[in-house]
């Protein structure tokens, strides 16, 4: 369905200089800076699968979607959404897919909600039909009847975010790019707005394109994701992947019988463990004593034996790296070499 081919993208802006003498120094110089936005990126999807597109502020996001989009021409490269180039047919491509910028709305503003949806039905030609069908599974997965009639400009953001999503998908698209589509929603309207993510998805088979900081709609939505980082992609590939190879870190808790024999103990030595590899909590006042550790080097078993014959232990807890970990590390670049 979406094929992108070492598409790059370099802006170009008249260099600023600090300051009022700067600002007319600036009218007056040819000097430019270059920034390459994005860098050199490919992959392909098919339909029907629902990508996470992540990376950090400024990596890239925004412009990869745009051009995807056609509102911008890549640098060079290519990309074919359904077969068509959006930079060269913006006008068929716009018939096959739908856009919600989460930052900004697509609505006008001060029409009410109802006729902003009936200029949209004229402007993708969608027939009466289709039109009902489609306002009877979006009214039912969007609650939309609740603010139908009122100007855009009334709604809370929740509303306006239901609202833009539904009016993206008024001609029913092939593909959906959602561009922070749960950024600034509260837990309920975040729940409701991924259901209807989920079942667009499964019911027409919509292939999504999803940007967001939310680590929560990634692991409730995507079971592929695309990391960029600093206009270069740098993972592709499943959730459980990126878990399973970043994500080697486990933390063992264990509530002991006696505390105070722990605190002796050398546990790089009994564990045979190189330095670095493991970090021991001990909490006197709630009898927990608990291990940090790489899955790769230690056993969780072996940890667990040593513990039990120093003390009885009641109980056992053992915690995964959390995603939002994983993707932090990446973030900070702390990843990089691996
Ligand atoms: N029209 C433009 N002119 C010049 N530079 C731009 C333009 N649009 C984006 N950039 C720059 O390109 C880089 C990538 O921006 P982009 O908006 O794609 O990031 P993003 O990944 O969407 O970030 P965020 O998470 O903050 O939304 C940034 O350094 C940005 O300042
Ligand atoms: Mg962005």
């Amino acid at each position: 369905m979406i094929q992108v081919e070492h598409i790059s993208k370099e802006f170009v802006s008249p260099k600023k200089y600090p300051g009022l003498k700067g600002a007319i120094k600036g009218l007056f110089s040819n000097e430019k800076v270059r920034k390459t936005a994005v860098d050199d990126i490919s992959f392909h999807i098919s339909e029907g699968e629902i990508v996470g597109y992540i990376g950090s502020n400024g990596a890239g996001k925004s412009t990869t979607i745009k051009m995807m989009t056609g509102i911008l021409t890549p640098t060079s490269g290519q990309c074919l959404i359904n077969g068509i180039d959006p930079s060269k047919n913006r006008m068929e491509n716009a018939q096959n897919i739908g856009v919600v910028f989460g930052q900004r709305t697509q609505l006008w503003w001060d029409l009410p909600l109802s006729e902003s949806f009936t200029i949209l039905k004229e402007i993708y030609n969608v027939s009466d039909e289709d039109y009902k069908d489609r306002m009877d599974f979006l009214n039912e997965v969007l609650d939309l009847p609740e603010f139908f009639d009122r100007p855009v400009r009334t709604l809370s953001l929740g509303q306006r975010m239901r609202a833009d999503l539904g009016a993206a998908l008024i001609h029913n698209p092939k593909v959906l790019y959602l561009d922070e589509p749960t950024i600034g929603l509260d837990i309920v309207v975040k729940d409701k707005i991924r259901d209807a993510i989920r079942q667009i998805n499964e019911q027409y088979r919509t292939t999504v394109i999803l940007t967001t900081h939310d680590i929560g709609d990634i692991e409730e939505l995507c079971s592929r994701i695309i990391i960029i980082d600093e206009g270069k992609k740098i993972y592709d590939g499943g959730l459980a992947e990126l878990k399973d190879t970043y994500g080697t870190s486990r933390r063992v808790t264990m509530e002991v019988r006696q505390p105070e024999l722990f605190r002796k103990i050398d546990w790089e030595e009994k564990l045979h463990a190189d330095e670095s590899s493991i970090e021991t909590e001990l909490d006197d006042e709630k009898n927990l004593f608990s291990v940090s550790f790489d899955k790769n080097r230690i056993q969780v078993s072996d940890i667990i034996s040593s513990v039990m014959q120093i003390s009885d232990v009641r109980d056992i807890q053992i915690q995964e790296t959390e995603l939002s970990e994983i993707v932090k590390a990446i973030y900070r670049h702390a990843l990089k070499g691996r």
